[in-house]
């Protein structure tokens, strides 16, 4: 049976270490780490996440502001608070909740977001900072990913690596940090041909497709890694229950070690962005 890399255990040694950075900054600097939160509409899920945030990061004394817009905002209002945030010396960090409604651009509201206050990673400059191995605010999942992957893996030097989804938000930034740390990395997605053998070969497999348990014991080489980033919505037996995109039942007893859902990628995503904020408001203090 495969360890268990207990997500719950590991995010609550990063947000000891995130609490007394909050402690430091305001004892020595007066400073209280702030993080502004975004969220356009009702999506039930996002309103989860927005919700787990909040609360995280007021336990480790990290001030949040959350605002919460009606799903009819206009791209006009949006970008005007995202001015109103970027320009108050308060907030250090700035998170608006993907994905919007379909009529508001994505892609602009990230743009218009300080790259110094953009705790998500997300921005073009953060983007190409971490493509190019300067990386500065690096994405909240791939950053908890590789907290994992490294417990299990203190040297990932010539690893090989799947990376299976393509996504801005995981797969995308993963495969660079994966590739800083001398990984060979494979980015297989929905027109990959051939995924299962590929991921059969990889010691390591990353499983961010958004597809519940698409990948089964088949898929993975006895003693591999796995780590699940999925989170979805499924129905047992009349029951509403998470799963990832791994088949959990079937692949724990072959692979080395493996991430459960939930309890495992979920709580440290939630720790690297209060551990973002912290540090987005260290380099504001010069
Ligand atoms: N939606 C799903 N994951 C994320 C994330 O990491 N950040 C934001 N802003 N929205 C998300």
């Amino acid at each position: 049976m495969a360890q268990l890399i207990d997500g719950k255990q590991l995010s609550d040694q990063v947000l000891r270490e995130v609490a007394s950075e909050v402690e430091l900054l305001k004892g020595e600097y007066g400073i209280v780490p702030t993080l502004a939160v975004v969220l356009v509409g009702d999506d039930p899920a996002s309103q989860v996440y927005v919700r787990n945030k909040v609360k995280r990061a007021e336990e480790v004394g990290i001030c949040s502001i959350a605002h919460h817009l009606d799903v009819q905002c206009t791209q006009d209002k949006l970008n005007k608070i995202i001015d109103e945030l970027n320009n108050d010396p308060q907030v250090h960090g700035i998170l608006v909740q993907l994905p919007l409604p379909s009529h508001l651009d994505e892609e602009e509201v990230i743009a218009a977001i300080n790259p110094a206050k953009d705790v998500d990673g997300f921005h073009p400059l953060n983007v190409g900072a971490l493509a190019s191995g300067r990386a500065s605010l690096v994405p909240c999942t791939p950053q908890g990913c590789m907290i994992m992957l490294r417990q299990v893996h203190p040297d990932l030097s010539g690893k090989n690596v799947v990376v299976v989804g393509r996504s801005n938000i995981v797969g995308k930034p993963m495969a660079a940090l994966l590739l800083q740390e001398n990984c060979t990395v494979t980015m297989a997605h929905s027109r990959t041909k051939n995924i299962e053998s590929l991921c059969r070969n990889a010691d390591i497999v990353v499983a961010a497709a958004g597809r519940a348990k698409l990948i089964n014991a088949d898929w993975i080489k006895p003693g591999a890694t796995v780590i699940d980033v999925g989170i979805n919505a499924i129905e047992v037996n009349g029951k509403r229950k998470l799963t990832g995109d791994v088949d959990f039942e079937s692949v724990a007893p072959i692979a080395g070690a493996i991430t459960p859902v939930p309890g495992g990628v979920g709580p440290m995503t939630i720790a690297c962005l209060l551990s973002n904020t912290t540090l987005a408001a260290k380099r504001q203090l010069a």
